[in-house]
């Protein structure tokens, strides 16, 4: 079966740690056994574009058990696990195109292999296949069932598809799940963005500056567990209630050329453009570390770095120093691509079962439900989000209180008031 990855005798030590991230991911493995005899995607291709990780590898597994034809290709050039690429390929049956490292044409010709599957459902992680195909290859919508989406940054892109009318298939923002961005993008994106600096620089976080561009669910969760090692935090934002938020949790905020001054390492998580460019270049302290873990390298204005540096070398793989005209250093990681799977190895098992296993439940709805669908964005159905807390909470030995029918009763009444 054709597929396109770097080495298949890395196919045994992808297998063994996909299957110890399987333990740590016990709802998707129950939603695996229940597709095991259901099969709710008998005779229907799905088209993956997902971070090639090994908790990826389980929700692939999930789908093949429930009887999908599956292929996978990156969502970034620099986020597959070339060992789980090949045990993906080698032990799983998933056709797989992604090597890490890869360059931004054999990335799109990765994703156009993926599209080459004709897939009745589409799995995208920044909509970088939906985009392809509306601008593209339209011929493969005629197939197509439905779709969803795993980042906020792709369920931007496509809400403004959407709003120009230009989508032309439903698909379902799993981002916006509360199991999803409550538990991924914070404490998911809270831990693994503070490893992936740490494993790409070994720098003490105690008692230095970190500035975080963005105050959203990922925003707040690397504050969180950056105050937690000892950093003084700065937040930038241009939201004046997510500041407020992220001032009265105790951070300092300011514009982002003030806090260039201060920085020792610098993180962007906007989903937005040019968030760190001249302006902050030229304030900004000498030897400041800056990565990005949003979505896109887009959020790092590195055109700007290349061409106005005076020299720029490796200092160590995923780590460029940049030297500016006065003499400045400006140190970048990993190319500006999201540093929590580049320099490590994304979000951890636990917060991933959620995410996939609503990508699971979601795909299998559209498979029931997509003829009843116009051409959107939709919302994951409560019953899904809420099953998979349940799911979570029995998993994790969690139990929790019941309303009582007289409390029920109340809370949907209105004539009770002070007593
Ligand atoms: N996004 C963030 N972390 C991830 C992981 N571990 N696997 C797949 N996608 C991710």
């Amino acid at each position: 079966m054709p597929y396109h990855i770097k080495d298949i005798t890395l196919a045994n030590a992808g297998r063994a740690r996909i299957e110890w991230a399987n333990l740590d991911m016990p709802v998707l493995a129950s939603i695996r056994e229940r597709f095991r005899s259901e099969h709710p995607f008998e005779g229907l291709r799905i088209a993956a574009c997902l971070h090639v990780t090994t908790e990826t590898a389980n929700l692939m597994r999930t789908l093949v058990a429930g009887g999908a034809d599956v292929v996978l290709c990156a969502s970034n050039p620099l986020s597959t696990q070339d060992d789980t690429a090949a045990a993906l390929l080698q032990h799983y049956g998933v056709r797989t195109y992604a090597i890490k490292g890869e360059d931004t044409e054999t990335y799109y010709k990765h994703i156009d292999r993926a599209i080459d599957h004709k897939p009745h459902i589409t799995m995208d992680d920044g909509a970088d296949v939906v985009g392809r195909i509306h601008a593209e290859r339209p011929e493969a919508i005629e197939d197509i069932l439905g779709g969803t989406e795993e980042t906020t940054t792709g369920v931007i892109r496509l809400s403004a598809m959407a709003k120009e009318g230009a989508l032309r298939y439903p698909i379902i923002a799993v981002n916006d799940a509360k199991t999803k961005h409550f538990y991924d993008n914070r404490y998911g994106t809270g831990q693994s963005t503070l490893d992936g600096i740490v494993r790409a620089t070994n720098r003490l976080l105690a008692g230095r500056t970190l500035v975080i561009s963005g105050y959203g669910w990922c925003g707040r969760g690397i504050a969180m567990r950056a105050a937690g090692m000892g950093m003084q935090v700065i937040i930038c934002e241009v939201d004046p209630f997510k500041a407020l938020e992220a001032h009265m949790d105790g951070f300092r905020v300011m514009p982002a050329i003030h806090a260039a001054r201060f920085c020792d390492i610098w993180v962007t998580v906007t989903g937005d453009l040019n968030v760190i460019g001249p302006d902050a270049f030229a304030t900004m302290k000498d030897g400041a570390i800056i990565c990005n873990s949003g979505h896109f390298n887009s959020e790092i204005d590195i055109p700007w770095l290349e061409e106005n540096a005076t020299d720029k070398h490796e200092l160590k793989p995923l780590v460029k120093e940049y030297r500016l005209a006065d003499g400045r250093k400006v140190i970048l990681l990993a190319e500006g691509r999201l540093i929590n799977l580049s320099a490590a190895e994304g979000h951890p098992a636990e917060v991933m079962d959620m995410s996939f296993a609503n990508q699971a439940l979601t795909a299998e709805y559209l498979a029931l439900y997509s003829s009843q669908m116009a051409p959107g964005v939709y919302r994951v159905p409560d019953s899904i989000d809420e099953n998979i807390a349940r799911l979570k909470l029995q998993s994790l030995g969690v139990s929790i209180d019941k309303l009582t029918p007289e409390q029920e009763k109340y809370l949907n009444s209105w004539e009770l008031g002070t007593v």
